[in-house]
């Protein structure tokens, strides 16, 4: 949500439609014309309302652009719909709930009534979009109608996210095209980080138009070393503090637009792009730093500058793009059995879990004594199977089930964390057929699986080295259609191995080093943890392990020093919720003191579960 000082999409949008229904250029006869004046409308509304994308865009073969400027439009439409200011919230929830509904009707019936949005189902099925991804993004778009509020850089990040899935659909057309220029996937990271500093110079770059509207999108975290700035910036005063942020925040936003090792072995159209919207954003930067008048107006870039960055760009892109042949796909219409896009997850109203069969409820748990983190070994599925005469691979359908029984119990006891080691990097030493077996329940899971509608935010923590694209793509879609959810996070370790963390993480930190980014004689163990894949990680708790075996193979050596142990003889399989629900009881009863000396009597560790 931003208030933005261009004419807004949604008014470009209004009026084109306008001008098109009295005076229009040519009769719009034909799907073929009507098609071309939809993205003509896309076209325009990219130029008109964010010129240094549509810049950008023109450094992509011509046979790419009216998709991007599809998806741009479609975007900036719904960003306008909830940032109307002269609307009341409600209202303009409303319209863009109304938006996103459309849509997803439009996208069963292969056209709109809608110019944007018919030119946003063409590409989308013309260029084979993951349509719920896509229905995901633009229903995220509700949540930008209230006021924003961040505690600190993870909540803001969180609401950077929302970006992610529209930036990714460009990438997407890129791959569909036969354009070698996928993100390495261990360059997600940076890509990340990327986007971050990409979304914190728009923010400074309209700060002046947000604080006319009482905005303030920024962490309380970043404000907080500056005491009088956000006064100051309310009331529109360039103060030595406000000065200091300003500095801060740009600094923090060049580094974070400056990671060069992104775009390694990308096709080299693709990395003359981003490496230009790099340059373009420090460019941008630079304008943002350059004093008061940033709480008067926009800072905008001099046509010198902007010539300066954009004409060798377009000479680079010409040379690139020439040396690879593009296939653009004809339009598609949606197939019969087409997968109606189901409504974005974070949108619906979300299921309760089903009650345990047997009726069995969840022990009260004071508070203080509940773990916020549980990790299981889900160890036997495949002695489970070979015990009852079926082949292995039947025990990791079975494990399946059973990670669905624990996370609905997790969520009946109100457990914060959970995280399931589903496949090591150990685990690549089994049989084919077995291996296939795991990979393809997970990613059958995560697409259609009962856990698609709890309150889970699900998450993945591994390497993407080795693991079939469509599971990548598939916990990628699940991590960001769920990134809002509240209930639990589970996190799912897939090719994870706790050495292969370290190592990279380490490996992360000389990085980091020999950018001159962390002094390498003071790295602490914050440091550390804040580079490792998932630094908002809360630490283990309890370390389940299921299968009569006790050990803990290789599993969050990093974040499990302090877990208390619980072994289970029975197999993975077998387990239900009452099972957590005991190893939770048991762990309520322990006394953890973390290497401090013993509070109180040794006789006093023997509790019962206080009751609440
Ligand atoms: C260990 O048992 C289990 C695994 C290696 C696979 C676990 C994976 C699942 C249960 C699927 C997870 C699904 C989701 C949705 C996260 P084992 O095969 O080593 O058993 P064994 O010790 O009896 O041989």
């Amino acid at each position: 949500m931003r208030a933005k000082p261009q004419p807004a999409a949604a008014d470009l949008y209004v009026s084109t439609h306008a001008r098109l229904g009295r005076t229009p250029a040519r009769p719009l006869t034909g799907e073929e014309s009507r098609l071309r004046t939809a993205y003509r409308l896309c076209h325009r509304i990219t130029r008109v309302h964010d010129p240094g994308i549509h810049a950008l865009f023109q450094l992509v073969p011509a046979a790419l652009r009216p998709a991007c400027w599809a998806l741009w439009a479609a975007a900036s439409v719904l960003d306008d719909l909830a940032d109307q200011r002269d609307v009341d919230p409600a209202e303009r929830e409303a319209r863009v709930k109304a938006w996103s509904q459309a849509l997803q009707r439009d996208l069963a019936a292969g056209t709109s009534t809608d110019l944007v949005r018919h030119a946003l189902v063409d590409t989308a099925l013309r260029w084979r979009l993951d349509l719920p991804d896509l229905q995901g993004a633009v229903s995220s778009t509700v949540g930008d109608v209230r006021d924003r509020r961040f505690a600190d850089w993870a909540e803001w990040r969180a609401w950077c996210e929302a970006l992610v899935p529209w930036v990714d659909h460009v990438r997407h057309l890129f791959e569909q095209a036969g354009a070698p220029m996928t993100l390495r996937l261990d360059r997600h990271r940076d890509y990340k980080q990327f986007i971050d500093g990409a979304q914190l110079t728009d923010i400074l770059t309209d700060l002046s138009a947000d604080l006319a509207h009482g905005l303030l999108l920024l962490p309380q975290e970043a404000l907080d070393p500056f005491p009088d700035a956000e006064e100051d910036l309310r009331h529109r005063r360039w103060s030595p503090a406000v000065a200091a942020l300003i500095a801060e925040l740009t600094d923090l936003a060049r580094q974070w637009v400056t990671r060069p090792a992104m775009t390694t072995g990308m096709h080299p159209g693709a990395a003359n792009m981003l490496d230009t919207a790099a340059c373009l954003l420090r460019a941008q930067l630079d304008a943002v730093d350059a004093g008061p008048a940033l709480l008067k107006r926009p800072p905008r870039l001099s046509v010198v500058t902007r010539t300066r960055i954009f004409a060798p760009a377009r000479l680079r892109a010409g040379l690139a793009w020439s040396l690879t042949p593009l296939t653009v796909p004809g339009p598609r219409r949606p197939e019969v059995t087409a997968h109606v896009p189901r409504p974005a997850a974070e949108n619906t109203a979300r299921r309760t879990p089903p009650p345990h069969p047997g009726g069995a409820r969840p022990p009260q748990i004071a508070a203080d004594q509940m773990p916020a983190h549980v990790a299981v070994i889900m160890d036997g599925n495949g002695r489970w199977a070979q015990q009852r005469g079926l082949p292995r691979p039947e025990g990791h359908h079975a494990g399946t089930a059973a990670v669905h029984e624990i996370v609905c119990g997790a969520l009946d006891i109100g457990l914060r964390h959970l995280t399931v080691y589903a496949f090591s990097t150990e685990n690549w030493k089994r049989d084919t057929d077995e291996i296939t077996t795991i990979l393809e329940a997970i990613r059958h899971d995560l697409d259609e699986g009962p856990l698609r509608d709890l309150d889970v935010r699900q998450r993945w923590l591994g390497h993407p080295d080795k693991l079939p694209q469509e599971l990548v793509q598939a916990l990628q879609r699940a991590e960001r259609r769920t990134h809002t959810r509240a209930g639990l996070t589970l996190t799912m370790c897939i090719n994870y191995g706790g050495r292969d963390e370290i190592t990279r993480t380490a490996a992360a930190l000389a990085q980091a080093a020999r950018a001159g980014d962390i002094d390498p004689h003071h790295i602490s163990e914050d440091d550390f943890a804040r580079h490792l894949p998932h630094p908002d990680m809360p630490d283990v708790d309890l370390l389940w392990r299921t299968g009569g075996e006790q050990r803990t193979s290789n599993f969050l050596p990093w974040y499990a020093t302090y877990a208390e142990l619980h072994f289970t003889p029975a197999y993975w399989p077998d387990v239900d919720r009452r099972d957590l629900w005991q190893a939770i009881t048991e762990y309520s009863r322990r006394q953890r003191r973390h290497g401090a000396a013993p509070l109180v009597s040794p006789k006093s560790t023997d509790r019962s579960p206080r009751p609440i």
